[in-house]
C-alpha cells in the first residue's frame, strides 16, 4: 500500500506534467500560427489568405516599410532607365504593385516619359496606391487582377517588374511564366528573388533554380545580384528582338480576360469587351476592377 504522502507526490507530478504538456502545446500552437500568418504571410494557406492578410494590413504597409524616396530612385528607377537607355518612354507593367512603390519611383524620375500599369490582387493595397498616384492617372493605371492571369497579349510590355512578391504567390512558377509571356522580346524583366529560405521552405528558389527557370521560360540573359538582406535583384532580358512597344494607351493593349482575342473599350468609366460584352468598371478611386469579370469568365 502506498503511503498518503507518496500518492500526493504522484498526483502533484501528474499535474506538473499535464501543465508542462499544455504549455508546450500552447507554445507550439502560437509558434505555428505566427509562422503561418506572420512569417510566411499566409502563403501555405492559399492565395485567399495571402490577399486577406494584405487587405487587413494595407493601411499600415507604408509605415512598416518606410520606403525612402532617394533609395527608391537610386536602386529602382535609375537602374531601370539605365538598362533601357536611350529609350525613355517604355510601357511598364508592375505585377503585385502593392501600394504603388515602383510606379511612384518611376513617375518621380524626371527622365521617365513612359506609362506604368500596376496590378495587384489586394484591393486595399491598390486603394492606397491609387491615393498616391491620383495626380498621375494619365500615365499610371491600377488594376485589380491576379498575377497568374494578366489580361494582356503575349509580348506587350517593354519592362515587366515584380518586387518582393513572387514568394507570396501560391504558384510562383505560373506567375513568373506569366510575367515573361507579356514581356516583348528584348524587353527587360526586373524582379526580386527571396534568398532567405529558412522561414519559407519550398516557396523560394535558390540562384541556380531561378536561373534554369528563367531560361526555360524564354529569358536570354540574366544578372542576379545581392540586394537586401533577404533578397537578390534580378535583371533579365527576354530572348529575341522586337521594337519597343512605347507608352501606348491602355485601350490599345487591354484584353478581355474571358475572350483574350478581343480588346476592351472604355465607355464612360467602364471597360467593355466588344465580343462578350463583359464589363470591368473603374472604381471611384481609379482602380480598374478586372478581377470581378475574371471570376465570371
Ligand atoms: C510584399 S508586397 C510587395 C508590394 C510591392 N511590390 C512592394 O515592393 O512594396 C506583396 C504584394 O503581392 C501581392 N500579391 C500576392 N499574391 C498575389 C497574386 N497572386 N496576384 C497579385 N498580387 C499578389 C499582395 O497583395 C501584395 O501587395
Amino acid at each position: 500500500m502506498r503511503s498518503l504522502l507518496e500518492t500526493k507526490r504522484i498526483v502533484a507530478l501528474n499535474e506538473l506534467l499535464t501543465l508542462a504538456l499544455l504549455a508546450t502545446l500552447t507554445f507550439g500552437l502560437i509558434a505555428l500560427i505566427w509562422w503561418l500568418f506572420i512569417a510566411s504571410e499566409g502563403v501555405y494557406l492559399g492565395r485567399r489568405t495571402v490577399i486577406w492578410l494584405y487587405d487587413l494590413f494595407a493601411q499600415r504597409y507604408d509605415d512598416v516599410k518606410n520606403f525612402d524616396r532617394i533609395y527608391e530612385h537610386a536602386l529602382l528607377a535609375q537602374p531601370i532607365l539605365e538598362r533601357i537607355a536611350p529609350h525613355r518612354a517604355p510601357l511598364v507593367l508592375d505585377v503585385a504593385t502593392g501600394t504603388g512603390r515602383l510606379p511612384l519611383a518611376l513617375l518621380n524620375h524626371k527622365q521617365f516619359q513612359g506609362r506604368v500599369i500596376g496590378v495587384d490582387l489586394s484591393r486595399r493595397m491598390l486603394h492606397s496606391a491609387a491615393a498616391k498616384l491620383y495626380d498621375e492617372r494619365d500615365r499610371a493605371h491600377l488594376m485589380w487582377c491576379p498575377a497568374e492571369d494578366l489580361p494582356f497579349a503575349d509580348n506587350t510590355f517593354d519592362v515587366v517588374t515584380s518586387l518582393e512578391a513572387m514568394e507570396f504567390m501560391t504558384d510562383p512558377k505560373a506567375a513568373l511564366h506569366e510575367l515573361i509571356r507579356v514581356l516583348r522580346p528584348g524587353g527587360l524583366l526586373f524582379i526580386s528573388n527571396r534568398i532567405n529560405t529558412k522561414v519559407m521552405p519550398g516557396k523560394t528558389w535558390d540562384r541556380d533554380t531561378l536561373g534554369e527557370l528563367l531560361v526555360e521560360y524564354g529569358i536570354a540573359e540574366a544578372d542576379l545580384e545581392p540586394w537586401q538582406a533577404d533578397y537578390d535583384r534580378v535583371w533579365a532580358v527576354k530572348d529575341g528582338e522586337a521594337d519597343p512597344t512605347g507608352a501606348r494607351p491602355l485601350g490599345e493593349i487591354l484584353r478581355c480576360p474571358c475572350c483574350p482575342a478581343s480588346l476592351m473599350v472604355e465607355q464612360r468609366g467602364v471597360w467593355v469587351c466588344e465580343l462578350c460584352k463583359g464589363e470591368a468598371k473603374t472604381s471611384t478611386d481609379g482602380v480598374i476592377e478586372m478581377y470581378r469579370l475574371q471570376q465570371r469568365c
